[in-house]
C-alpha cells in the first residue's frame, strides 16, 4: 500500500537559529491523520536538525547530493556525509536544481543510483515548464523525465522511490495546477509504470504534488484519488500553514 507524505522543501533559507525556531514551532503542532512528514532544510542545518527532532516523527531530508562516493567536487555533498548526519532520504531533480545547475536527466540517473546504492529513499521531482503544457507536451516531457532518470531500475528500487509531481509554473507563483490537471497526470504517471513496470509497482508508489500548495487550496488537491501528499515549498516556512496542510491529508 503507498503512503501519504507531506515534505517540506525549506529552500537556501533559514540559518541555524531560524531553524531552531521553526523547528520549535513545529513541535508544537501534531498531526492528524496516518502521514508521513518530512522537512528538508539546507545542508549546513541537518545534523543540528536532525539532533533537535531525534524521537519525533518529522523525518529531516536533504535538498540534493552528488553522484560520487567522494573525490574532487568541490562543494558538494555525498550520500554517505548524509547517512553519517543521519539523513536517510534526498529530493533529486528538484527544477531548481535542472535550471540553475544544468542537472539533467543523465546526471540525475547517476545521483538516483548512488542514493539507492547507499540505502537511501529518494524523493525524485520532475516537471513540465508552461511551454510545454500550452504545447500540450506535458505528459511527454514528464514521462521523458521519469523514463532517463528511472526506468533503468528494477521494480523492487522503486520501494525507495516517491515521486513529486511539481509543474514548473506552478512552483513559486502562487498558480496551482488544478486538482483535475493534478489527477490527470499522477494518474497518467501510474499508467506509464504500469507499461514499463506492473501494476503493483503503479499502485504502491506515493506520487506527490507540489507548486503552491497552501492551507487553503491543500485539502481538494489531496483529496484526488492519485495524489499523495505534497512537496511544499513557501508555506512549509511557517509551522502553523505546514500543519495545515499536513492535516489536510484525510
Ligand atoms: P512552492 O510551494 O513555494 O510553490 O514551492 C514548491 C516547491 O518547489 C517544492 O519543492
Amino acid at each position: 500500500m503507498r503512503k501519504h507524505v507531506v515534505a517540506g522543501n525549506w529552500k537556501m533559507n533559514n540559518d541555524i537559529p531560524q531553524t531552531e525556531a521553526l523547528i520549535q514551532d513545529l513541535k508544537r503542532h501534531a498531526k492528524t491523520s496516518e502521514v508521513e512528514v518530512m522537512i528538508a532544510p539546507s545542508a549546513t542545518n541537518l545534523w543540528h536538525a536532525s539532533e533537535l527532532l531525534k524521537g519525533s516523527d518529522i523525518e529531516v531530508i536533504a535538498q540534493n547530493m552528488h553522484f560520487a562516493e567522494n573525490g574532487a567536487f568541490t562543494g558538494e555533498i555525498s550520500a554517505s556525509m548524509l547517512k553519517s548526519v543521519g539523513v536517510k532520504t534526498v529530493i533529486l531533480g528538484h527544477s531548481e536544481r535542472r535550471a540553475y545547475y544544468n542537472e539533467t536527466d543523465k546526471s540525475l540517473s547517476k545521483k538516483v543510483n548512488s542514493a539507492l546504492d547507499n540505502g537511501m529513499t529518494i524523493v525524485f521531482c520532475f516537471g513540465e515548464e508552461l511551454q510545454d503544457r500550452k504545447a500540450d507536451m506535458h505528459q511527454s516531457v514528464v514521462k521523458d523525465q521519469i523514463q532517463s532518470a528511472l526506468f533503468h531500475l528494477d521494480a523492487s528500487a522503486f520501494k525507495n522511490i516517491i515521486l513529486a509531481y511539481e509543474p514548473v509554473w506552478a512552483i513559486g507563483t502562487g498558480e496551482t495546477a488544478s486538482p483535475d490537471q493534478a489527477q490527470e497526470m499522477h494518474h497518467f504517471i501510474r499508467n506509464t509504470l504500469v507499461n514499463q513496470y506492473n501494476q503493483s509497482v503503479a499502485d504502491d508508489v506515493s506520487i506527490l504534488y507540489g507548486g503552491s500548495v497552501k492551507p487553503s487550496n491543500a485539502k481538494e488537491i489531496f483529496s484526488k484519488q492519485d495524489v499523495d501528499g505534497g512537496l511544499i515549498g513557501g508555506a512549509a516556512l511557517n509551522a502553523e500553514d505546514f500543519f495545515a496542510i499536513v492535516n489536510a491529508i484525510s
